[in-house]
This record gives structure tokens, sequence and C-alpha cells, in this order.
């Protein structure tokens, strides 16, 4: 025993309460050895046959836990609320904060010395990691990994990114509903995430990237046997990290989210990121905002040429290097001694690392796209700012004006989209109001909303969207997002009507309506917000406490670290 652990209020004691907590665990079959004082290390996972992404996650905990035991430590495995963006309703970011709080309170009330947080589905990754950070114990991630690549009638298919593309050829009547359903059945063909570049494959770049996962993490294949020897080793490194007292604040610092706002540019990464990251910091204490994607994003090239920015998937990422030959290659951006869970500075994580495949990972002098970062607008439209991804995006469209079609919300869409009343032609700027994390609960993927479908025949495949939602980091376009204030609470963007006409600059990072300010208020004196969609329950704790889109969309009263304080006994 090299020092006082936490774990020893529960196990290290003679008393009753000693005899209580060693005794009922000893029901499990664990031997007196595992209470000599040993690290106990959690393993927290968020496997669940309804989230078909993380379904393979408690077979990689045991192999997390074989490298705990093996480093002298006392795995036990628990798990949270776990939350899959395809079966969740309304949808997984609901339930965001939920699994954070769950991730928490479970830490702090149990003798956890140190956590390997297990996530994969998108929202899954960034909600253990802050329930985690709010403790501050020493952590490490392990991420699903993503599935095989899809293939279909001699293709490579993508998560995601290919379901949008067969629904628009399935409107356009480009393929059979029968083909459609086909395609289905290839598209998921092992265990693991999402294998193009999408939120799922992001969040588990910004964990190495952050410092918090070993490196490749981010790409090895959800089947490769590789991703369980990196359990392994990282059950092993967690009990070295717990006797270094090496925690989540000595990892996250500001150094590390700038490196991973960088790493998320140079791989054409999710605009959820953004959401996450900020989220993040603020449970940590780092001061972190929008500028801070602008400014950090704004010179950095994407490199990887993967979907939906690109070609390839998340398997050939794995086989050109993954993400440590990326970080190799922008080096000249990163802060290089930012901390890692390998107790070393980044600087070591990428020594090694290599490119093993041009096509999929490009050089900075050579870059796949000139810009990777997320775009920040401001404006009337969006004083507290809203995003862009410019990868996705149609280049010929990030300068433009044109007058608005608004849809009130996502159901006036669904029912006036395809009316040729609308009169909507390639020049309008669609806007749909009231998806923001109050309006809509859950803060909805809905901002690729489909063109119409008199467009698409044309083939037209692109077109200026404008919503408080968030979108899907599997899509693409020409997608504004995150719009904050959201419509729900009011502003410009809650009165804005079909016909004003919308200036969009994202060179510039300006979003007007050009409508007088005078008429804006006017507009707003007969404006009501929208009913509420749910009372009470958790629905209720939602929308009470949510914050906006540039905060993260945290609960107000999550925001901060709370530490792991010494143990109430019970009585
Ligand atoms: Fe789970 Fe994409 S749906 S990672």
């Amino acid at each position: 025993m090299t020092r006082r652990l936490r774990s020893h209020d529960w196990f290290a004691r003679n008393d009753k309460l000693g005899f209580t907590a060693r005794g009922w665990m000893k029901n499990q079959g664990h031997p007196d050895s595992m209470f000599d004082g040993r690290p106990v290390i959690g393993i927290c996972n968020t496997w669940s046959q309804l989230t078909p992404c993380n379904g393979h996650l408690r077979d990689l905990a045991q192999h997390v836990a074989r490298g705990v035991i093996e480093a002298g430590g006392f795995p036990v495995e628990f798990p949270v609320t776990s939350a899959g963006e395809t079966l969740m309703r309304p949808n997984a970011m609901m339930f965001r904060n939920l699994i954070a709080m769950d991730a928490e309170e479970t830490i702090r009330a149990n003798p956890v010395d140190g956590v390997v947080l297990l996530g994969g589905c998108d929202k899954t990754t960034p909600a253990i990691v802050m329930g985690a950070a709010s403790c501050d114990v020493p952590a490490i991630v392990v991420s699903g990994g993503p599935m095989l690549n899809g293939r279909y009638r001699g293709t490579q298919i993508g998560s995601g990114t290919d379901v949008w593309r067969f629904s628009d050829e399935v409107k356009r009547g480009l393929i059979s509903p029968e083909a459609f359903m086909a395609a289905e059945r290839g598209m998921n063909r092992s265990a693991g995430s999402c294998m193009t570049m999408g939120t799922a494959s992001t969040m588990a770049s910004m964990m190495e990237a952050l410092g918090l996962a070993l490196p490749e993490n981010a790409a090895l294949p959800a089947v490769d046997s590789r991703r369980q020897l990196l359990a392994n080793r990282s059950g092993f490194r967690i009990v070295g990290m717990v006797h270094e007292d090496l925690r989540m604040s000595r990892i996250l610092t500001r150094e590390a989210f700038e490196n991973a706002i960088r790493v998320c540019g140079a791989i054409g990464g999710s605009t959820n990121a953004v959401l996450h990251l900020i989220a993040l910091a603020g449970r940590v204490g780092v001061p972190l905002d929008l500028d801070d994607w602008a400014r950090l994003g704004r010179d950095v090239p994407c490199l990887v040429n993967l979907r939906p920015s690109g070609e390839y998937l998340m398997e050939e990422f794995a086989y050109a290097g993954g993400l440590p030959a990326v970080m190799k290659e922008i080096a000249p951006l990163l802060h290089l001694d930012a901390l890692t869970v390998t107790g070393r500075p980044l600087r070591d994580s990428i020594a090694g690392a290599e490119c093993f495949d041009r096509r999929v990972i490009r050089t900075l002098d050579d870059p796949f796209k000139p810009e990777g970062g997320i775009r920040v607008l401001r404006g009337n439209l969006a004083p507290r700012g809203a995003v862009l991804k410019p990868s996705a995006a149609t280049p010929a469209l990030l300068v433009h004006r044109g007058p608005a079609v608004v849809f009130e919300d996502y159901d006036d869409y669904l029912r006036r989209i395809d009316d040729p009343s609308l009169g909507i032609t390639p020049d309008h700027v669609m806007v749909v109001k009231n998806c923001g994390p109050r309006g809509y609960p859950g803060f909805p993927e809905l901002g690729n909303f489909p063109l119409p479908r008199s467009l698409l025949e044309r083939g037209i495949t692109d077109m200026i969207r404008i919503s408080d939602a968030r979108m899907s980091g599997t899509a693409y376009g020409t997608v504004i997002l995150h719009v904050a204030p959201e419509a729900a609470l009011g502003g410009a963007f809650a009165v804005v009507r079909s016909g004003d006409m919308i200036r969009v600059d994202a060179d510039r990072g300006v979003l007007e309506v050009e409508v007088p300010e005078d008429e804006l208020a006017r507009r707003l004196e007969g404006w009501r917000p929208p009913p509420r969609r749910m009372e009470g329950g958790y629905h209720g704790l939602y929308v009470d406490h949510v914050l906006q889109a540039d905060r993260g969309a945290d609960f107000d009263f999550l925001v901060g670290c709370r530490g792991t304080p010494p143990p109430q006994d019970p009585y």
C-alpha cells in the first residue's frame, strides 16, 4: 500500500462497515487478496442491447479487467444509463446529461479509486467523461471502436452518410425501395459504432487528442484484436495512474482542449464535438467558448479523406496509421507538452507514428481540404453564435444572400416542404425553428433536413439550411446549426419570416437577417414562446435547466467539478 486511497475508507477498516463492505462483495467470489489495499478500478460501462453500437462492451470490459488484475488492481464493472442514437426517442442527446449525472454519482458514492470509461455510440462518450471529470478521479477512456466498413453490391458504404444518400435517391427514384432495404443489411456487418467520421469516431478521436485515451484508441475496428489489447493496456495503465494520482484535471488543461479543437479540424470532425468539448471544459473549469473554435480551427486543414467529408471509412483510417499519424502531421499546431494518460507528454505518444496510406491521411502541405475547422457565425440572427462545418459544405454557398423560407417547427417542415406554392428555389435559405435544447427537448439532429423533392429531382443536392438544431456527424451539406439563442427563447431567430432576406458570409462569420431592428422589435412584441412538449419528470428538469448551445447544452447545476469528498458513513 503506497498511499491512502479513497477505497480504503470502505475496505481497509476492521469495524462493522468494513465487514459489510468487504463481506457483501465476497458474495461474488472475490478473494481476500482483492481487499489488501490495492486500487479499486471501476469499469464504467455503457453497454446495452438497446445501444447496438455498444453491444460488445461487456466483452471489452473483460479485457480491461484482466489488465487491471495484471497490474495489481481490483476491477469492478458497473453499468450506467446508455443512450443509442438509433433507437432512443426523442433523441439520445436528451439523455447525455442524465448519463453524466449517473456516472458522476455512481463513482462518487462507491469505493472507486480510478475508472476506465467504456463508451462508443455518440453521446455515451462525452456523458461518462463529463461525469468522471466532475469527480476528478484518475480516468482512462476505452472506446468501443468502429464497425467494419459497410459493403453493398461491390461498393463500400458508410454509416449514416450513405443512409442520407440512399434516402435522397429513393426520393428521386434512382433506387428502388427493395435496393434500399438490401443496403440496410450490408451496412452494419460487425460490432462497433458508425464507421464514418461521425460523432462517435470524432469523440473517440477527441479522447485521444485530449490525452484521455491511449494512442490508437480512435480508429482500431471494434472487432480487431488490437482493440482488445488496447483495453487490456488501458486496464493495466489505470492502476499506475491511481498510484501516481494522475487525475483528470491534470490532463484536461486548456492546452489539451486546444489540441482537441485542432485535431477536430484535421479530421473533419462532427459539429457535435463543439457542444461536448465546451460542456466537458465547463466540468473542469477550463474557459472554452465558440471563439476558441473559430480561432483555433481557422488555420487547420482537413487532412483525412473520410466520409462524410470524403471517400474512405474508419477501417482504412486505422490501417493508414489512425489518429497518431494525423497528430504527427499537425504537430506544429499542437501543444506537444500536454500530459496524457500515459504519464508522458503527447509528444511521446506520436513520436513513432507513421502514415501508411496517403490517400487517406494527407499532409499539411497537400491537405484533403483547405479548411477543416468549424466556422462560427454571428449576427442579429444568432447573437450568441451558430456553427457550420465547411468541409461538409458546398464552397459556393459559403457566401450567399437569399430569401428565407421559414418553417415554424419540424412538424411544419414535414407538412409543407413539398408544397409547390412555396416556390422554393436553390437560392432560397431554408429555416427551421424550435429545434433547440428547450424548444425541442434533447436538441435533435434535424439540421440537415432534406431539400424539397422538386429540387432533388432536378439534381440539386445542397442549399443553405439554418436551424437551432444539431446535425448528425455523419451528415453533410451547407448547414448552419446550433443557432443561439434558440427560437424558443425569443430573439430575431424566433421572428424571422418567409421572404426576409438572409445574408450568410461564412468567411467573415456573419449570419444576418436584413430586417430593421425596430421591425424585429415590433414582431417580438407579439411573439409567445411555444408550449412545452411535456411537463414534469426528467423532461421538465431538462427544459428548466439545459443551457444554450454556446454553453454546451449542459445542465446549469452540473457545470463544475465537485470532486470526491470523503464518504459520509451511513450510520
Ligand atoms: Fe451509434 Fe452512430 S448510431 S455510433
